[in-house]
């Protein structure tokens, strides 16, 4: 079985590969992605020393680049996790969030038509479903939810949702889709919160919050999001969406104060900025049908994953401390001073 997986030089690609590989020591584990600001080559440093892992440097909307390792590589399953994934980055410039992760996608779909797969897999967001008020606890995302999107991010994602249902429906490409709730854990892109808090409580910077910081996301550990994926590429009805998440909705607040406790670090480095243009309040996905069909629940609970994340943050900071000495200052600066 070979699996091509976009995106895997990224924060839940590079998990998902290091997951596959783990878990199928016989699969063929193809990586293709272009090392945008956020894909990073030292997260593959161990892939790359395993004989069933090949790493493309191409871009998805590379059509003669992708047509190319489909002839070559031949895979069975892709798995699309190649995007443009911060929703910041998007308000300030929505373009390349179309390009990469609509035209990407149907170029992928494309290659799947021509060379023929057994499945495509599109790894989309709780997002597309738009947000929840935070005075209606009782209501949760599900599969019926219609979309409903707030930001360029979530109308680029749900436009590639759309597209590949149709690419189902008009062409019978056997298709999935996830929507996953909030990820965290190793190999974060320290633009995202919980990455970002944890890198500047430890150099003892301010803790930027946005507006109130009551906006409520749904967490889950990493490796659950990779096993969600494991099952719905291997038993998953072909034409369905599965959502994904593990009812752990947390203020962003609580958070930020969580994450100062941890590392000692007092809740005065905690600083209210500007919000987000269009800020979504709250997040909750209800994960029934992907527990009922296909067995799927989280193994991690929050207080051992956000242990583990911490801990991962303090045993790497090789990893994120290159990352924000590079490109990234001038995104913070710009982002961030004078907010
Ligand atoms: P990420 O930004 O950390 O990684 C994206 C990867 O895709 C990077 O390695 C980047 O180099 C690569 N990439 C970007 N544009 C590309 C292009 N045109 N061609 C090839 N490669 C390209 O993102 P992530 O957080 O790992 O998210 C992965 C997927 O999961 C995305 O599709 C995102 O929408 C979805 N998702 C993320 C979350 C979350 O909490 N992070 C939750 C639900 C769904
Ligand atoms: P983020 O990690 O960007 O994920 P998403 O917007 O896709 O949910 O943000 C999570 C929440 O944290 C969101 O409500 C915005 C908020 N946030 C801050 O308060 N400060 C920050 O510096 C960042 C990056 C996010």
């Amino acid at each position: 079985m070979t699996v091509l997986v976009t995106g895997g030089a990224g924060f839940i690609g590079s998990n998902f590969v290091y997951y596959m590989l783990d878990k199928y020591p016989t699969y063929r584990i193809v990586c293709v992605d272009c090392l945008t600001y956020a894909g990073n080559m030292s997260t593959l440093k161990e892939a790359m020393e395993n004989p069933q892992f090949v790493f493309y440097k191409t871009n998805i909307c590379d059509r003669k680049g992708i047509y190319e390792i489909f002839e070559t590589e031949k895979p069975d399953v892709v798995v699309n996790f190649a995007a443009e994934s911060h929703v910041d980055r998007s308000i300030e410039n929505p373009e390349i969030f179309l390009q990469t992760n609509i035209l990407g996608t149907q170029v992928l779909m494309d290659a799947c038509r021509q060379y023929g797969i057994t499945r495509y897999h599109q790894v989309s967001t709780d997002e597309v479903y738009g947000d929840l008020p935070l005075d209606r606890p009782d209501l949760f995302f599900t599969e019926e939810t219609p979309i409903h999107t707030s930001s360029p991010y979530s109308s680029s994602k749900a436009s590639a949702d759309l597209l590949v249902l149709a690419y189902h429906r008009t062409y019978g490409l056997p298709v999935s889709i996830s929507r996953c709730s909030n990820n965290y854990g190793p190999y974060h892109f320290p633009e995202k919160l919980i990455p970002l808090m944890i890198a500047n409580a430890l150099n003892d910077k301010p803790l930027p919050v946005y507006g109130k910081g009551e906006n409520v996301r749904d967490w889950l550990y990493v490796e659950d999001h990779c096993k969600a994926i494991d099952l719905i590429i291997h038993k998953g009805k072909v034409g369905e969406i599965y959502n994904v998440g593990g009812h752990n909705e947390m203020r962003n607040i609580d958070i930020v104060k969580l994450i100062c406790q941890k590392l000692g670090k007092p809740e005065s480095l905690i600083t209210y900025v500007a919000d987000r243009k269009g800020h979504d309040m709250r997040y909750a996905i209800d994960p029934t049908k992907i527990h009922r069909e296909l067995g799927w629940l989280p193994d991690t609970k929050f207080a051992d994953g956000i242990d583990k994340t911490i801990a991962w943050y303090l045993e790497n900071t090789d990893w994120w401390e290159a990352i924000i000495s590079g490109e990234y200052q001038e995104y913070y600066e710009k982002m961030y001073t004078n907010r």
